[in-house]
């Protein structure tokens, strides 16, 4: 038997239950779709993103269903934002998907990927002219944020000479707090009204779409209820006024994934609503409210697409004890890569069971930066060096805010239904970091 250094651990009664003792239960994940996590990191290092393309495809398909089985004509919008990694954002548009980007960098990354400008909505506060020229002339859809784009747009329309069609992106009030009162228009006072108006007295600019997206992490099913329900009520009111057709509305992101956020205490699979009760909210009040033609409905679900399809796994690196006691690993993976560290209690599985009881230990990253804590309070049995740790949900907003910060940012692999692994992203190295540097002749 291999020898264990012998602790001494106070044992805290608190921490028992009628459901056991803390002290022994251990989540072991020693494999992803059948891909054993010790042979990824070994092929591809550590730390490692990986994706499951049959994940992503599994939640795509069950949201999708819960739509177009309610409704008559359903489009998703993969929200590149969300993870713009070529080959993610490839698997959803062969799913169907088209784009929905937020600045002229996405933009450029859908066109690159083939995606027709028809077949990408373009939202965003920040829109510069030059752009939004592109856009127009490409038929992209561009969803309004605020006056100055309508000026900025009818100066465009202008320039090429011929009307663009556009949406405008409203706010409004759907009982969740704090509101994302700061893109669009806000609906409750008037505002969306008024822009509209503005554009239908501007004659340069053809409204065709109400679009709005209420938050992020939305636990409440019923708030989109009253988000499609004021978005309808408002196509109503411009359709019979100004004799609009307004073909879609689009109900924008949100739908929560089962990350734990922290200071949430119940379990994700006890308050994350349903894709059907989702998709009950939105497609009755349509049903409910609409006069006219039905129009099409867009999403532009994000994170409950992507989260659970993602992995980040890390390699201990050293242990040490705290001067309070308390157990504390090193990991090569910190804030840097988990920037949503700060927002999610991730669940850390260990790649197999070890011997010994748990104790509350603490989990750093690999940054020389106080804050980088992954995990400040966790149950560990004593790990080894190179015990490999899946952190999970790690598949939305983690690649994309990932920081090169003191560490190279590490590869990227995506394991295809048939358990394949295809490396998607390379790891950065000093060439690729330096390479838009530039040393002044003086300073040589
Ligand atoms: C306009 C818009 N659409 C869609 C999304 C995707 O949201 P989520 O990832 O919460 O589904 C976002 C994210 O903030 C957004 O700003």
């Amino acid at each position: 038997m291999k020898y264990q250094k012998p602790t001494i651990n106070r044992v805290d009664f608190a921490l028992a239950s009628k459901y056991g003792s803390p002290l022994k239960s251990q989540k072991i994940k020693s494999s992803i779709d059948g891909v054993s996590v010790n042979e990824l990191t070994k092929e591809y290092g550590s730390p490692l993103f990986v994706f499951s393309q049959r994940a992503i495809e599994e939640k795509y398909n069950e949201l999708h269903e819960a739509f177009s089985s309610r409704y008559p004509d359903v489009q998703f919008w993969w929200s590149y934002k969300t993870n713009y990694l070529d080959a993610i954002c490839q698997v959803f548009h062969n799913l169907g998907s088209k784009a929905e980007v937020v600045s002229e960098f996405e933009y450029q990354k859908a066109r690159r990927l083939g995606i027709e400008g028809k077949d990408i909505i373009f939202n965003g506060p920040y829109k510069q002219k030059e752009f939004l020229k592109q856009a127009a002339l490409e038929g992209a859809k561009i969803h309004i944020d605020h006056l100055y784009e309508i000026n900025d747009l009818e100066d465009v329309a202008d320039e090429i000479g011929q009307e663009i069609k556009v949406a405008i992106r409203c706010n409004m009030d759907t009982g969740i707090y704090p509101q994302w009162s700061r893109f669009g228009f806000n609906i409750d006072n008037g505002e969306a009204y008024e822009a509209i108006k503005r554009i239908y007295e501007g004659k340069k600019l053809i409204l065709t779409g109400l679009h709005s997206h209420i938050g992020t992490f939305m636990l409440n099913a019923n708030a989109y209820g009253q988000e499609t329900k004021k978005l309808i009520e408002l196509k109503n009111r411009v359709e019979e006024e100004f004799g609009y057709n307004i073909e879609y509305i689009d109900i924008g992101g949100g739908f929560a994934s089962k990350s734990r956020l922290k200071g949430v205490y119940q379990a994700p699979e006890v308050i994350v609503p349903s894709a059907d009760e989702y998709a009950e909210a939105i497609t009755n009040a349509i049903f409910e409210h609409n006069k006219g033609n039905l129009p099409k409905l867009f999403l532009e679900t994000g994170r409950a697409l992507i989260d659970e399809a993602g992995y980040l796994l890390s390699s201990v690196f050293a242990s040490k004890r705290m001067p309070d006691g308390k157990k504390s690993y090193i990991i090569d993976a910190g804030v840097n890569l988990l920037y949503t560290s700060f927002w999610y209690n991730f669940d850390i599985m260990l790649d197999k069971r070890y011997e010994g009881i748990n104790e509350p230990s603490q989990i750093n990253g690999p940054l020389c930066m106080n804050i980088d804590i992954i995990a400040e309070n966790i149950m560990l049995p004593p790990l080894d060096r190179e015990s490999v740790l899946t952190i999970w949900p790690a598949g939305a907003y983690s690649v994309t805010q990932a920081m090169q910060f003191i560490r190279y940012k590490p590869s990227i692999v995506l394991i295809d239904k048939e358990s394949k692994v295809h490396l998607i992203k390379d790891a950065d190295d000093l060439e690729y970091i330096v390479e838009k540097e530039h040393m002044p002749e003086v300073l040589k």
